[in-house]
Protein backbone atom coordinates (compact mmCIF):
# COMPACT_ATOMS: atom_id res chain seq x y z
CA UNK A 1 0.00 0.00 0.00
CA UNK A 2 1.57 3.11 -1.21
CA UNK A 3 1.74 6.14 1.95
CA UNK A 4 -1.10 8.18 0.23
CA UNK A 5 -2.96 5.58 0.36
CA UNK A 6 -2.56 4.66 3.70
CA UNK A 7 -2.57 8.51 4.73
CA UNK A 8 -6.09 8.71 3.21
CA UNK A 9 -6.92 5.47 5.43
CA UNK A 10 -5.98 7.30 8.76
CA UNK A 11 -8.01 10.13 7.38
CA UNK A 12 -11.26 8.10 6.84
CA UNK A 13 -10.97 6.33 10.08
CA UNK A 14 -9.94 9.66 11.84
CA UNK A 15 -13.49 10.95 10.04
CA UNK A 16 -15.80 7.81 11.57
CA UNK A 17 -14.04 8.72 14.69
CA UNK A 18 -15.33 12.22 14.44
CA UNK A 19 -18.81 10.57 13.35
CA UNK A 20 -18.69 8.46 16.34
CA UNK A 21 -18.24 12.01 18.52
CA UNK A 22 -21.10 13.42 16.27
CA UNK A 23 -23.38 10.77 17.13
CA UNK A 24 -22.83 11.24 20.74
CA UNK A 25 -24.53 14.68 20.11
CA UNK A 26 -27.41 12.95 17.70
CA UNK A 27 -26.57 14.89 15.00
CA UNK A 28 -25.13 12.51 12.75
CA UNK A 29 -28.24 11.79 10.74
CA UNK A 30 -28.55 13.96 7.56
CA UNK A 31 -30.21 17.09 8.56
CA UNK A 32 -33.25 17.64 6.20
CA UNK A 33 -32.98 21.13 4.86
CA UNK A 34 -36.23 23.61 4.76
CA UNK A 35 -35.54 25.59 1.24
CA UNK A 36 -39.34 27.08 1.16
CA UNK A 37 -38.05 30.35 1.10
CA UNK A 38 -36.00 30.12 -2.20
CA UNK A 39 -36.65 30.55 -5.40
CA UNK A 40 -38.08 26.80 -6.18
CA UNK A 41 -35.92 25.34 -9.21
CA UNK A 42 -37.99 22.36 -10.51
CA UNK A 43 -36.81 18.90 -10.77
CA UNK A 44 -34.18 19.12 -13.60
CA UNK A 45 -30.83 19.89 -12.04
CA UNK A 46 -28.83 22.85 -12.78
CA UNK A 47 -25.59 22.74 -13.91
CA UNK A 48 -24.62 26.16 -12.80
CA UNK A 49 -25.58 27.89 -9.39
CA UNK A 50 -28.50 29.78 -9.41
CA UNK A 51 -28.03 31.69 -6.10
CA UNK A 52 -24.46 32.48 -6.15
CA UNK A 53 -24.35 35.31 -3.95
CA UNK A 54 -28.14 35.74 -2.45
CA UNK A 55 -28.33 36.21 1.10
CA UNK A 56 -30.85 34.54 2.04
CA UNK A 57 -29.25 31.12 0.37
CA UNK A 58 -26.25 31.53 1.80
CA UNK A 59 -27.89 31.72 5.51
CA UNK A 60 -29.64 28.49 4.79
CA UNK A 61 -26.67 26.98 3.37
CA UNK A 62 -24.60 27.85 6.41
CA UNK A 63 -26.82 25.98 8.85
CA UNK A 64 -27.26 23.06 6.02
CA UNK A 65 -23.71 22.93 5.79
CA UNK A 66 -22.77 23.12 9.56
CA UNK A 67 -25.41 20.24 10.31
CA UNK A 68 -24.46 17.91 7.19
CA UNK A 69 -20.69 18.58 6.04
CA UNK A 70 -19.01 20.41 9.01
CA UNK A 71 -18.34 16.91 10.78
CA UNK A 72 -16.13 15.78 8.20
CA UNK A 73 -14.89 19.40 6.39
CA UNK A 74 -14.55 21.56 9.33
CA UNK A 75 -16.84 23.77 11.16
CA UNK A 76 -17.64 26.98 9.19
CA UNK A 77 -15.90 25.36 6.26
CA UNK A 78 -12.36 25.70 7.84
CA UNK A 79 -11.03 21.85 7.59
CA UNK A 80 -8.65 20.25 9.74
CA UNK A 81 -7.29 18.13 7.30
CA UNK A 82 -9.64 14.98 7.34
CA UNK A 83 -11.71 15.95 4.48
CA UNK A 84 -11.27 18.31 1.39
CA UNK A 85 -11.38 22.42 2.03
CA UNK A 86 -13.96 23.29 0.18
CA UNK A 87 -13.82 27.25 0.44
CA UNK A 88 -11.53 26.45 -2.18
CA UNK A 89 -13.57 24.78 -4.77
CA UNK A 90 -12.86 27.38 -7.92
CA UNK A 91 -15.94 29.45 -9.28
CA UNK A 92 -17.04 28.13 -12.51
CA UNK A 93 -19.34 26.01 -14.13
CA UNK A 94 -17.59 22.77 -14.14
CA UNK A 95 -16.63 23.20 -10.74
CA UNK A 96 -20.31 23.39 -10.04
CA UNK A 97 -21.50 20.71 -11.50
CA UNK A 98 -18.36 18.32 -9.75
CA UNK A 99 -20.12 19.96 -6.38
CA UNK A 100 -23.97 18.85 -6.99
CA UNK A 101 -22.55 15.01 -8.31
CA UNK A 102 -19.94 15.05 -5.52
CA UNK A 103 -22.86 15.86 -3.00
CA UNK A 104 -25.50 13.46 -4.69
CA UNK A 105 -23.32 10.56 -5.12
CA UNK A 106 -20.83 11.04 -2.49
CA UNK A 107 -17.49 9.59 -2.39
CA UNK A 108 -17.41 5.87 -2.38
CA UNK A 109 -13.88 3.86 -4.22
CA UNK A 110 -13.30 0.63 -4.09
CA UNK A 111 -16.35 0.21 -1.49
CA UNK A 112 -15.32 2.56 0.69
CA UNK A 113 -17.39 5.47 1.79
CA UNK A 114 -15.30 8.29 1.98
CA UNK A 115 -18.03 10.27 1.84
CA UNK A 116 -21.84 9.42 2.10
CA UNK A 117 -24.43 10.45 -0.98
CA UNK A 118 -27.29 13.14 -0.36
CA UNK A 119 -29.50 12.58 -2.82
CA UNK A 120 -32.79 12.18 -1.80
CA UNK A 121 -31.84 14.15 1.76
CA UNK A 122 -31.14 17.04 0.39
CA UNK A 123 -32.57 18.77 -2.64
CA UNK A 124 -31.16 20.60 -5.53
CA UNK A 125 -32.32 23.87 -3.31
CA UNK A 126 -30.42 23.08 -0.59
CA UNK A 127 -27.22 21.93 -2.30
CA UNK A 128 -27.22 25.24 -3.97
CA UNK A 129 -27.39 27.03 -0.80
CA UNK A 130 -24.95 25.02 0.53
CA UNK A 131 -22.17 26.08 -2.20
CA UNK A 132 -23.28 29.19 -2.01
CA UNK A 133 -22.55 29.29 1.60
CA UNK A 134 -18.98 27.99 0.18
CA UNK A 135 -18.35 30.95 -1.80
CA UNK A 136 -19.23 33.24 0.88
CA UNK A 137 -16.07 31.69 3.01
CA UNK A 138 -13.55 32.15 0.41
CA UNK A 139 -12.86 35.35 1.45
CA UNK A 140 -11.65 33.43 5.14
CA UNK A 141 -8.69 32.13 3.22
CA UNK A 142 -5.14 33.75 3.34
C1 LIG B 1 -18.30 11.37 6.56
C2 LIG B 1 -17.50 12.53 6.20
C3 LIG B 1 -18.06 13.48 5.16
C4 LIG B 1 -19.26 14.15 5.17
C5 LIG B 1 -20.38 14.08 6.20
C6 LIG B 1 -19.26 14.98 3.99
N1 LIG B 1 -18.10 14.81 3.29
FE1 LIG B 1 -17.60 15.68 1.52
N2 LIG B 1 -15.91 14.59 1.44
C7 LIG B 1 -15.42 13.78 2.44
C8 LIG B 1 -14.15 13.23 2.05
C9 LIG B 1 -13.27 12.30 2.90
C10 LIG B 1 -13.87 13.73 0.76
C11 LIG B 1 -12.67 13.40 -0.13
C12 LIG B 1 -13.08 12.16 -0.86
C13 LIG B 1 -12.04 11.60 -1.75
O1 LIG B 1 -10.95 11.30 -1.29
O2 LIG B 1 -12.36 11.44 -2.94
C14 LIG B 1 -15.01 14.59 0.41
C15 LIG B 1 -15.10 15.27 -0.78
C16 LIG B 1 -16.06 16.23 -1.05
C17 LIG B 1 -16.10 17.05 -2.24
C18 LIG B 1 -15.08 17.03 -3.37
C19 LIG B 1 -13.99 18.01 -2.96
C20 LIG B 1 -12.79 18.02 -3.85
O3 LIG B 1 -11.93 18.93 -3.63
O4 LIG B 1 -12.65 17.20 -4.75
C21 LIG B 1 -17.16 17.88 -2.12
C22 LIG B 1 -17.62 18.94 -3.12
C23 LIG B 1 -17.81 17.57 -0.86
N3 LIG B 1 -17.11 16.57 -0.24
C24 LIG B 1 -18.91 18.23 -0.37
C25 LIG B 1 -19.58 17.86 0.80
C26 LIG B 1 -20.79 18.50 1.26
C27 LIG B 1 -21.43 19.72 0.63
C28 LIG B 1 -21.21 17.80 2.36
C29 LIG B 1 -22.45 18.02 3.18
C30 LIG B 1 -23.70 18.05 2.45
C31 LIG B 1 -20.22 16.75 2.60
N4 LIG B 1 -19.25 16.82 1.64
C32 LIG B 1 -20.29 15.84 3.65
C33 LIG B 1 -16.06 13.50 3.63
C34 LIG B 1 -17.33 13.91 3.98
Amino acid sequence: MKVAAIGKLIGVVAAMGIATVAHAHGDVTPQVVDTHELKQLGADWLGVNPYRDNKKAIQIGSSAFNQNCARCHGLEAVSGGIAPDLRKLDLDPDTDVYFRDSVRRGKIRNGVTYMPPFEGVLNQEAIWAIKSYLESRRSSLQ
